[in-house]
């Protein structure tokens, strides 16, 4: 699919996209992060447009990248958290986004604890709603920067192996990954104890395994994932010492790994229960490269969605 047939103003998540759409952002972002590293460069498609990051929930990784990225196409950037809106007045999501569009916003880039607020929010006002995470639902961007630095260490992804491992019931980023990396062909399983991986991931079209040493085996990647004690509100595993005896990726489990199977982890990391600080620090890991690759990506979603006229 060419640059110029992208036609949506939204990104809501990966459930909605097409292979052609996915490869759409991620050729786009693979202009950007060349363009980027080069410094007499400098792309202005957005400028004069405002973009608001609206996070109302906490953000190191997504939040800064998508500012930077905002300011890499030299648009005006603005961000807002939760506890600085007025929403701690009583005002309502509708209102807080009805009045950033009155002062002018091109796009909104919005984080939120409740799934579905991005759609919601793209129903409500006429103006590009980025998702940034909403709830259990999706992160689109994380899954697409996941996807583009797993091609650039794997080539195309199609056919390969991909082992997501750790608390995937309540995280948003298994949930997007799982949507981009299977319609883009990869073989996708899901792994831990049986209380974070229902079976029922098994209609999404994902392999579910309780079992560490076979979910590692013939992996090409393996994507951690922390527990979102944020999002639970009961326990669904006796101690995290359990958890890390049961599932934790350590030096020693790696050997049950091929040689040049590659670590990504979407942050943030809890060194010494999900993955221990060597195996985050080993060559083997591209963590801090989906970082960096975070800017270009999400460049190329500002792009695309803030420079659409109709969808
Ligand atoms: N991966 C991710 O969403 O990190 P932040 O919560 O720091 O944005």
């Amino acid at each position: 699919m060419e640059i110029d047939s992208w036609h949506r103003k939204s990104l809501l998540g990966l459930e909605e996209l097409s292979a052609d759409e996915i490869g759409c952002i991620l050729k786009q972002a693979s202009v950007f992060k060349r363009e980027i590293s080069s410094p007499d460069e400098q792309s202005r498609y957005l400028k004069g447009k405002r973009i608001v990051n609206l996070f109302l929930e906490p953000s190191t990784r997504t939040r800064i990248a998508f500012e930077i990225a905002a300011k890499s196409l030299c648009a005006d950037v603005i961000s807002i958290s939760g506890k600085s809106s007025s929403l701690t007045k009583g005002e309502t999501l509708k209102d807080t986004a009805m009045n950033i569009k009155a002062l002018g916003a091109d796009a909104i880039v919005v984080r939120h604890s409740s799934a579905g607020s991005p759609l919601f929010l793209s129903k409500t006002i006429d103006v590009p709603i980025i998702n940034a995470g909403d709830g259990a639902h999706e992160h689109p961007s994380q899954a697409l920067l996941d996807i583009f630095t797993l091609q650039e260490n794997l080539g195309s992804v199609a056919g390969k192996k991909i082992t997501i491992l750790g608390d995937i019931l309540f995280s948003r980023v298994a949930r997007s990954n799982l949507w981009g990396l299977t319609k883009l062909g990869a073989e996708v399983t899901l792994a831990g104890p049986s209380t974070l991986v229902p079976k029922q991931f098994e209609g999404m079209g994902a392999r579910v395994s309780h079992d560490l040493r076979d979910s590692l085996a013939d992996a090409d990647a393996v994507m951690l994932l922390r527990i979102q004690h944020e999002r639970q509100s009961s326990s669904h595993f006796p101690s995290l010492a359990e958890y890390t005896t049961m599932f934790g990726l350590n030096m020693a489990r790696s050997q049950w790994l091929k040689p040049d199977t590659l670590i990504l982890h979407p942050g943030p990391i809890n060194r010494g229960v999900e993955i221990d600080s060597e195996l985050a620090d080993s060559p083997r890991a591209v963590i801090l490269d989906q970082v960096k690759n975070g800017i270009a990506v999400r460049m190329a979603i500002l792009y695309l969605c803030a420079t659409t006229e109709n969808d």
